[in-house]
């Protein structure tokens, strides 16, 4: 047996149990030892039955995924899980599977070459391997069909979202669901299977029958992944790999599916989507920080503002069961406040989201009003008012004088420093910010950022915070715009100045839309409000640096009232659904500002407006790894993923520009220099250096961290 998974005996029941933790990942020696489980049970007369169980937290939650990129890059795969499931699907005694926790994708793979799968309530299963680009590539996209048919094969498969074992239950996938323990439960179904002739999942084939529905079933799928999964590879391989099964013998299908494993596997997009995958987890981890940095604890909020941000800040804590406070300066204000969370509520239970009573709540725990009172309570507090220093410093000030020792108090500032913020108070060390983005109670990202002053305990409370109220927490340092506004602001600088130069909106939101971004940048200033920018310009317009050319539009449009979405209007015109179309107003007024300007217009190409916006995105990026403001090129890229819609499976900006090659990208921002002149576009120092040493930014993070770790 391997160090990672044991066999034991009760009775005439052999039990295999997987101790491979956290979560019991096939990794080199779990399926060898799997197998060695089988063959000694094979050979000890004594025992009739297996039961195939993980220890600790979960079942299989699936194949190794460190292990990939080692296939990748050339190693050869030390076993072949399928030859490991034929053993246990060949098995004169029969398996039983018994699972708790998640047995997922290979996980899942390995219960269905099982003759029977036991089990927990609470167990989910599920074949999300497109979510990492590839398909099921040990048998699922062929076993699966012929246990939940093909209509449910192709959802999991294709769409990657897990299902309940009661759902599992009723589609085929689980014989028996476990009450109480789950070992005895499986060990007693065991028992009673000894001696009836074990099913072997890959002769099953009733449920493959019917060619006329399955043909349709395909169709509607495929339908389905390039409208929601716009761009990728993945869940249309899925779907092929899965009609293999439905039309050709099993062996046949197998081979078929590991031929289109093996092509996504090798894609750049699955590179992209596991780099994601472990980017997620990667940005938990802080340097400077260790785990058991002490937190406080929040149990109560207070939020100041009932805005767009504020709203969906208190319906985050309180959907995380946490009471919070809404503070607003005048009725009608905190009413219209109110009156948005409640309407947020009711379409979700529409939606059939959550329930009412779930919904009623949560409204519960939101408690409005005008006044400071109950703040003393507050284990947090979080200012979302209007983004003006003068005010921010005074609301600080005011809530210093009131907050408890040990009150965590957070602005939700977007550009503006936190550490001038944090000077309004006598206890800067309790001062951060948390950015979150909007919609609040939707988007993902938390920009948590670390003033000079903040405390690692603030910053540990907060990173733990992220997560309770399911959001990815990402730090940043503390400069105008942070991350990812930082960068955006060079994005959107250039999405206008190629408007001006003479791409019509249309043709510019076309082809990010096209990239896979899920909105164009006019069209995103149009939804989020382009008077939120004219009124941060106002206040930074002493920053601008005389000579140095700067975008019209945006500041023009709303000069004559095009704020966007909310005035009905603004880079393009809206009806009454909201769809949008180019209005006639706008490239009139182009034509004037280009012509007041002097901006020669020219025709702009697709790639042209990819490259300039991308890479404005990538350059600004460098410098910001550079000065520290990300602690790794894989944060800026999470903050993108999660915050502003770029599609994962290019795996981010800093990852998309690994792809390109950094040496391309540096020729084309060098070219942009020569054009557009060195104070937008001077290369970053880092991406120079990165470029001319052959190097990649998922290079320099491998780098950084072996150097911190050695
Ligand atoms: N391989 C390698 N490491 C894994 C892993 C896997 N399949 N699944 C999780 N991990 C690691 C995580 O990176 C994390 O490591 P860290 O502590 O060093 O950051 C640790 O295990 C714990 O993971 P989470 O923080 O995600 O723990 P949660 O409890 O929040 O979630 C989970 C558990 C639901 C299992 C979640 O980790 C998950 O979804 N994992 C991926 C499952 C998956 O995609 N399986 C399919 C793999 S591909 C496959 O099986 C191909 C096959 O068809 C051949
Ligand atoms: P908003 O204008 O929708 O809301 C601000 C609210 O604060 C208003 O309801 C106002 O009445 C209230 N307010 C002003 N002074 C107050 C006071 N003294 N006490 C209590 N309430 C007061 O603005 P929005 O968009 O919600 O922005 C709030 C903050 O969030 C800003 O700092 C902004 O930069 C930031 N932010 C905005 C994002 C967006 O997309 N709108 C995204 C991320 C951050």
């Amino acid at each position: 047996m391997s160090e990672l998974v044991n066999y034991t005996k009760q009775g005439e029941i052999g039990v295999i149990t997987i101790e491979n933790p956290p979560v019991n990942a096939l990794s080199p020696g779990v399926p060898e030892g799997i197998a060695a489980g089988i063959e000694a049970a094979a050979n000890d007369s004594e025992v009739k039955a297996v039961v195939l169980i993980g220890g600790g937290r979960t079942f299989i939650a699936g194949a190794d995924i460190k292990e990939f990129g080692k296939v990748t890059s050339g190693e050869k795969p030390r076993f072949s899980l399928n030859s490991v499931l034929e053993r246990i699907e060949n098995s004169s005694k029969p398996v039983v599977a018994a699972i708790h926790g998640t047995a997922f994708g290979g996980g899942l793979e390995t219960a269905m070459a099982a003759h029977y799968r036991v089990a927990v309530l609470s167990a989910q299963v599920g074949q999300p391997e497109v979510k990492l680009g590839i398909i099921p590539g040990a048998g699922g996209t062929q076993r699966l069909p012929r246990l939940a048919g093909v209509a449910k094969a192709v959802e999991m498969c294709a769409f990657g979202e897990p299902i309940d074992a009661k759902t599992a239950l009723s589609a085929g996938i689980l014989d028996k669901i476990v009450d109480g323990d789950l070992l005895a439960g499986a060990v007693e179904f065991a028992k009673n299977v000894i001696g009836k002739p074990a099913p072997k999942t890959r002769d099953r084939n009733e449920k493959l029958q019917d060619a006329a529905a399955n043909t349709a079933i395909f169709a509607l799928a495929r339908e389905q992944a390039r409208k929601t999964r716009r761009g990728q590879m993945a869940p249309l391989a899925a779907i092929d790999a899965v009609e293999a099964a439905a039309k050709l013998p099993f062996a046949e299908g197998l081979n078929r599916e590991a031929e289109i494993f093996r092509v996504c596997l090798f894609s750049t997009q699955s590179k992209a989507l596991i780099h994601a995958f472990f980017g997620e987890r990667a940005v938990a981890k802080i340097p400077d920080i260790p785990k058991e940095t002490k937190t406080y604890e929040i149990q109560r909020a207070a939020v100041i503002g009932a805005g767009t941000m504020g709203g969906g800040i208190a319906m985050n804590y309180a959907n995380a069961g946490i009471p919070v406070i809404v503070k607003e300066t005048a009725q009608d204000a905190l009413d219209r406040g109110m009156a948005t969370i409640r309407k947020n509520y009711e379409n979700s239970v529409k939606k059939g989201r959550f329930s009412q009573g779930v919904m009623d709540q949560r409204m519960a725990l939101i408690t409005p009003q005008l006044s400071y009172d109950g703040f003393e309570q507050a284990d947090i507090i979080v200012e979302a008012v209007f983004e003006g220093m003068a005010l921010k410093k005074q609301i600080f000030g005011e809530v210093d004088a009131i907050a408890k020792a040990g009150c965590v108090l957070a602005s939700n500032t977007s550009t503006l420093d936190i550490d001038e913020i944090a000077s309004a108070t006598k206890r800067p060390q309790m001062v951060i910010g948390h950015h979150f983005f909007s919609p609040a109670n939707v988007m993902r990202l938390l920009e948590i950022v670390r003033g000079k002053a903040t405390s690692k305990e603030v910053i540990q409370t907060s990173m733990q915070l992220a997560k309770k109220l399911n959001k990815i927490g990402v730090l940043a340092g503390n400069c105008r715009g942070f991350i990812g506004n930082r960068m955006i602001h060079c994005y959107g600088r250039e999405a206008q100045f190629l408007v001006e130069e003479g791409a019509a909106p249309e043709q510019v939101d076309g082809a990010i839309y096209e990239f896979g971004l899920a909105m164009g940048p006019l069209a995103m200033g149009d939804l989020a409000g382009l008077d939120v920018g004219w009124r941060i310009r106002k206040e930074f317009k002493h920053l601008e640096k005389p000579g140095v050319r700067i975008p019209h539009m945006a500041d023009r449009l709303c000069e004559i009232g095009r704020y966007g979405q909310k005035t009905g209007k603004g880079w393009y015109k809206y009806d009454a659904e909201r769809k949008s179309s180019p209005d006639p107003e706008v490239t009139a007024l182009i034509e004037q500002v280009a012509k007041e300007y002097g901006i020669e217009r020219r025709a702009i190409t697709h790639e042209e407006i990819i490259e300039r916006t991308i890479y404005a995105l990538v350059n600004e990026g460098a410098r910001i790894l550079e000065e520290g403001i990300a602690l790794r090129a894989v944060d800026i890229d999470i903050v993108y993923l999660n915050g502003y819609g770029f599609p994962a499976w290019r795996g981010g900006p800093m990852f998309y520009a690994d792809t390109i090659g950094l040496k391309h990208v540096l020729a084309k921002v060098e070219e942009f220099e020569k054009r557009h002149g060195s104070d937008l576009w001077a290369p970053a120092p880092l991406l120079r250096k990165l470029a001319e040493a052959g190097k990649t930014f998922e290079g320099w993070d491998k780098e950084r961290e072996s150097a911190a770790g050695a």
